[in-house]
């Protein structure tokens, strides 16, 4: 948002007085004084007025959390089921899961409330890549059938883009794809003849699940959530 208004926002003046004081030189963005009110920021810009951060208006928190099974990824449950933002401490508004596991996989799921930033990650257009390890049934797993799964399989809903496969032994895969459509980790190795028997998200974008406790849930970083930002094309 511009300048003058992300400041009338943070609290710091009125719009017209927050003009007046980055006219001043009084405004900094990310260190260097800025003269212009409708500078294009956000919270990640790194905004001060007389050397004194300002917060956004709004406090926009990205959370990453070890999904445990049988948690749902929704912020509202009709049946009454776990949910992922159960696991979140403290109250922060409303957030919403990006993206979805399902209800029994495991693994690196974020929730936000900045739609932006939800919009940018999981948009298909953006190509965020995400990276799953799955467990299949009739082991050992073929070399014809990582090779169908690189080139991209025919699911109901159209081809998949090609996927990045690596074998780490007879009956486990790390499958990275940029999509995002319903069950598609476990429709393109149904597809191959090797249902998945449990599938746990290691990485998306450039964090990584790591040694995260199961059920464990931390804020991002600033640096964090500006590498998510930058993530995709
Ligand atoms: N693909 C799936 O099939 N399930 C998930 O939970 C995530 C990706």
């Amino acid at each position: 948002m511009r300048l003058a208004k992300y400041l009338a926002h943070g609290g710091v003046a009125s719009r017209r007085a927050s003009e007046e004081i980055i006219r001043e030189g009084r405004v900094t963005v990310g260190g260097e004084i800025v003269t212009d009110p409708a500078r294009d920021v956000d919270d990640a810009s790194g905004v001060a007025v007389d050397g004194v951060a300002v917060r956004g208006a709004e406090h926009r928190v990205v959370f990453v959390v070890h999904k445990p099974a049988g948690y749902v990824s929704t912020a509202k449950d009709t049946h009454d089921r776990r949910k992922v933002t159960d696991l979140i401490p403290g109250s922060h508004g409303r957030l919403y899961p990006v993206g979805r596991l399902d209800a029994d996989s495991t693994g690196l799921l974020l929730l936000t409330n900045d739609g932006d930033l939800a919009h940018r990650l999981t948009h298909p257009s953006f190509e965020v890549p995400k990276t799953y390890r799955v467990k299949v049934a009739k082991s050992p797993i073929s070399q014809r059938a990582v090779e169908r799964l690189r080139q991209g399989v025919r699911l109901d809903d159209g081809r998949t883009a090609p996927a990045r496969v690596v074998r780490v032994s007879p009956s486990v895969l790390e499958i990275t794809i940029h999509e995002g459509r319903k069950h598609q980790v476990k429709r393109m190795c149904e597809a191959v003849g090797h249902p998945v028997t449990s599938l746990q998200r290691i990485r998306f974008g450039p964090l990584e699940l790591g040694d995260m406790a199961v059920g464990a849930a931390r804020p991002l970083t600033g640096a964090e959530v500006e590498r998510l930002r930058r993530s995709g094309v």
